[in-house]
């Protein structure tokens, strides 16, 4: 089990990360239905870690999007894990064998301000390394959906101010969507300050609540 001493928090959930993504980050967002009516999607996501989301979704998408439809990830990590690390926490899946493997064959050794790896001819993870307060500024893409999921947000604030939601919300489509597996009251008024209509939706394994919203 993954887990950060500097933040004090684990990676994903205890009980299990797979299907907590697929409860709160795939499900949150609508994803399965969106992929299949999509030529081109594009997700954001606060914090890479593992890339367990990020494989998951590979997962999903293979399954339920078109032949020829392209998936942009933008993920954001500020202190990227080596491949060593990612395969150890991510081996306990044989259901993400496939596309661990995609990934780690061009996983970084030395890691650069940006990174563009093709997964495949459908699939193009863009990693943004560094604090995303100084990063998501001075990227131009649109998302149609985001997986905001830094650490607890007592540990990790600076992954849910308001300024940050803000830069979010212009790095959204119109429509667009984000989930999260926190309901913190704070972070709920952030997200709806920057512009985003917030639901709460049934958490995953023990907790009572996570959000869910749109960008109008
Ligand atoms: C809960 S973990 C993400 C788990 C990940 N999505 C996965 O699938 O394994 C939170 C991540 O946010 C990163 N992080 C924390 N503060 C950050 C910041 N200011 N900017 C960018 N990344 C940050 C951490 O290094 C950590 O990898």
């Amino acid at each position: 089990m993954p887990y950060s001493n500097e933040f004090g928090d684990y990676y994903y959930s205890k009980s299990d990360g797979r299907l907590e993504c697929n409860h709160v980050f795939i499900d949150g967002n609508d994803l399965k239905h969106r992929f299949a009516g999509s030529d081109r999607f594009v997700i954001g996501e606060l914090g890479f870690g593992t890339g367990l989301n990020f494989l998951e979704t590979l997962r999903q998408f293979k399954q339920y999007a078109g032949k020829n439809s392209l998936l942009d990830f933008h993920s954001f990590e500020i202190n990227p894990l080596n491949a060593a690390t990612i395969q150890k926490a991510l081996s306990i899946w044989p259901e993400l064998d496939n596309e661990l493997g995609q990934l780690l064959a061009v996983w970084p050794q030395n890691f650069e301000k940006e990174h563009f790896l093709e997964l495949n001819e459908n699939v193009n993870l863009h990693l943004h390394i560094g604090d995303v307060n100084d990063t998501l500024s001075k990227q131009n893409f649109l998302a149609d959906a985001w997986y905001l999921d830094g650490f607890a947000p007592a540990r990790n604030e600076s992954m849910w101010s308001l300024d940050l939601m803000q830069e979010i919300a212009l790095h959204t489509q119109r429509d667009g969507t984000f989930a999260s597996y926190t309901a913190a009251g704070w972070v709920r008024r952030n997200l709806m300050d920057a512009g985003f209509e917030v639901q709460k939706a049934k958490g995953f394994a023990g907790k009572r609540d996570m959000i869910c919203g749109i960008k109008n």
